[in-house]
């Protein structure tokens, strides 16, 4: 590959990107046993630095998560909602829905959700919050074109898995901020 083609592969996806973005421990794991992300907010990391969730959050122009992450932040933020961008939930009980936390809900297979997120995305990116559940579901479709795992210095043992699926991955860039190691992969 020239330089050229080399320099442009590293590039992020230039909109309509399906992009898997979480924090994880150094096992694999985004929640611990207690459903707690203590270990994560216990750590410190440049919202504004490289793999920052400021500006990932910015490029995004819709989002998608499972059911338990979304009853994760009812129960954990509920005062309000951070995104302005469109949110579907994966979800066989649409009563879960809080008034003030204001999503859509799907239940069924994600490839038939996919074109809706793309679409209302608006040539922005879509944002795969998680669980591991939801994201392996759009792994195992190939669905996500980048994945992005902010790691924490920390091992967990037990707790919720980042990806509990076999996927194959490029690494496009790695950077260190403040006390986390960032990779961005692209699918193979
Ligand atoms: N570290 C981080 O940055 C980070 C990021 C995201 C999430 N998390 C944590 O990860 C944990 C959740 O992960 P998880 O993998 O266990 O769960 P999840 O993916 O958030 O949610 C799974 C649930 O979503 C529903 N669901 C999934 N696929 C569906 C489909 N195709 N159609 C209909 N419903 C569907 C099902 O619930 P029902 O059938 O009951 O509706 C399923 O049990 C939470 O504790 C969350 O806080 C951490």
């Amino acid at each position: 590959m020239c330089a050229l083609a080399k320099g442009l592969a590293r590039l992020p996806l230039a909109g309509m990107a399906t992009i898997y973005f979480t924090a994880a421990s150094l096992d694999g794991y985004i929640v611990d046993s207690k459903d707690s992300r203590d270990w994560l907010d216990a750590r410190t990391i440049d919202s504004d630095g490289p793999f920052g969730i400021t500006r990932f959050a910015q490029s995004v122009g819709a989002l998608v998560m499972g059911a338990t992450t979304y009853e994760w932040i009812v129960s954990n933020q509920p005062e309000r909602w951070r995104y302005s961008q469109p949110t579907w939930v994966l979800t066989h009980r649409p009563q879960i829905v809080s008034p003030v936390l204001p999503v859509h809900v799907f239940s069924g297979d994600v490839t038939e959700l996919h074109p809706k997120l793309l679409q209302e995305a608006r040539y922005r990116d879509v944002w795969v919050v998680g669980g591991g559940q939801t994201a392996a579901q759009f792994a195992q479709a190939g669905l996500i074109d980048e994945l992005i795992v902010t790691y924490a210095p920390c091992s967990l043992g037990a707790g919720g898995r980042l990806l509990p699926t076999s996927s194959q991955w490029k690494l496009i860039e790695a950077e260190a901020n403040d006390d986390f190691v960032c990779a961005r992969w692209r699918k193979v």
